[in-house]
């Protein structure tokens, strides 16, 4: 998430023409934030009593200011238009009594499935996301495009942003939130742990806080991950295990995130469900994701590396294909109670969930391999290499009883199905973006 403030881009670059930015890019606050500095200590030796002066008697002395304001506002009745827009519902064919929603993260990969599948259902629904630079923000600007096509609207913004959120609280009587916008991956944590403290952890907080003190209080839903069962031996991982031993800073910062969710759930009354991904897959995915870059390498003709535990045995990952996960998640916005406070204050107990949404059936990274060879027609260059102990577990293997007798979560598709799908996606996607 914090790339976006270190790394200054072209503004305007990830305005979409649907939905105008609410505030001024964090680029140009810094920019006047540093140009009133140095204003400063240029004159401070000699006449800082009178450039304070000069300051309170005159607004900052940039004209852009002013400009800014009179956009802000400008931006601010078509924004609202936009996000009340978006929020409108329409009867459900199901019969339940649809939903408003904020999605965090919407022009993410599970973001993004999620917003729509409740668009789709007659839910109303506004989506947020930072646009951040982690991945190629050009494939989050065609997820929000998208959306769009579906009557769903994807502002940008910070979740940090308290002001942005009050403001979309002020126009939209959320029902529920589904967080899903965080610092994703395991390796990138040594590379950038900040933004791994300033999305999951600080962001989560700045966003419970908002919906405390929202009326009424939003029920939320929020992505945790499987990478909080860290080291653990016991197999498959049940909800009651140990989340003691987390392998990553990025499972740190999520175990942090169940943690917080427990405090808001217990002094202000917040309902909270947490679901416990286990890596996620289809189309419109990440590309920071292995089977993502092995698509990309494999059809390059470049080498890919493939993990071994120190058993010899190919690593496992517990794949779940994104449509199940989508349906988890409607499924648990569905059960989810309402939450009790009101006025910053609990009125009473709340409910507080933990779920696992996996597949329930690891498959070695070697035979994802083979499947994506046999999909893509093409024969992978291979390197096997000993797992290095930088954040990645040698397996994961979800034990999804509870999500089934709660949430009726039922995963259907193989990963031989949903890899199909994905490569499908892929080399349509990637043809297309090649002829534009
Ligand atoms: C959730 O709502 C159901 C139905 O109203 C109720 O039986 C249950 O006790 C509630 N759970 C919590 C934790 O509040
Ligand atoms: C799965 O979790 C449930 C509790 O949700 C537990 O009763 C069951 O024993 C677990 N199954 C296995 C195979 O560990």
């Amino acid at each position: 998430m914090s790339l976006i403030d270190t790394t200054p881009s072209t503004p305007g670059k990830f305005k979409s023409e649907k939905c105008t930015p609410y505030s001024a890019h964090p680029f140009y606050r810094n920019l006047r934030f540093q140009s009133s500095l140095l204003k400063l200590t240029v004159w401070s030796s000699s006449f800082l009593g009178l450039i304070l002066l000069f300051f309170l008697i005159s607004s900052p002395p940039s004209s852009h200011h002013h400009g800014r304001r009179s956009t802000e506002i400008d931006v601010g009745t078509k924004w609202e238009t936009k996000v009340r827009t978006s929020a409108e519902t329409r009867a459900r064919a199901d019969g339940g009594k649809p939903l408003r929603v904020l999605v965090t993260g919407a022009a993410g990969f599970v973001g993004t499935h999620v917003a729509l599948a409740l668009k789709l259902r007659g839910d109303g629904v506004v989506g947020l996301d930072s646009f951040n630079h982690y991945y190629d923000p050009e494939l989050k600007i065609a997820r929000q495009k998208f959306l769009a096509n579906a009557g769903v609207c994807v502002i940008e913004g910070d979740i940090n942003d308290e002001k942005l959120l009050k403001r979309l609280f002020d126009v939209v009587h959320f029902t529920h939130v589904v967080h899903l916008a965080a610092q994703a991956g395991v390796r990138y944590a040594m590379e950038n742990p900040g933004s791994y403290v300033k999305s999951n952890v600080a962001g989560f907080v700045n966003l419970l806080e908002v919906c405390k003190s929202a009326d009424p209080q939003p029920a939320i839903v929020w992505a945790s991950s499987s990478s909080v069962y860290g080291t653990n031996t016991k197999v498959p991982f049940s909800e009651k295990d140990r989340t003691d031993h987390p392998a990553s800073l990025y499972a740190a910062t999520k175990k942090a995130g169940e943690a917080i969710a427990h405090t808001y759930n217990h002094i202000y009354g917040l309902s909270i469900t947490g679901l416990r991904f286990f890596t996620v897959y289809g189309p419109w995915g990440r590309p920071d994701m292995a089977y993502f870059f092995f698509t990309k390498d494999i059809l390059k003709g470049k080498e890919i590396t493939i993990y071994e535990t120190s058993r010899g045995e190919s690593v496992a990952r517990d794949f779940t294909y994104i449509d199940d996960v989508v349906k988890g998640c409607l499924a648990a916005l569905d059960t989810a109670n309402k939450s009790t406070g009101s006025g910053g204050k609990k009125r009473g107990p709340a409910q507080l969930r933990i779920f696992n949404l996996g597949n329930t059936k690891p498959v070695p990274v070697s035979r994802l391999v083979s499947i994506l060879e046999e999909h893509l027609k093409v024969n992978a260059r291979k390197k096997v290499l000993p797992l290095p102990s930088n954040g990645d577990v040698e397996f994961t293997h979800a034990n999804i009883s509870l999500a089934q007798t709660e949430l009726g979560y039922r995963p259907t598709i193989d990963l031989e199905t949903g890899m199909k799908q994905f490569v499908w996606w892929y080399l349509n996607y990637y043809d297309r973006s090649r002829k534009n």
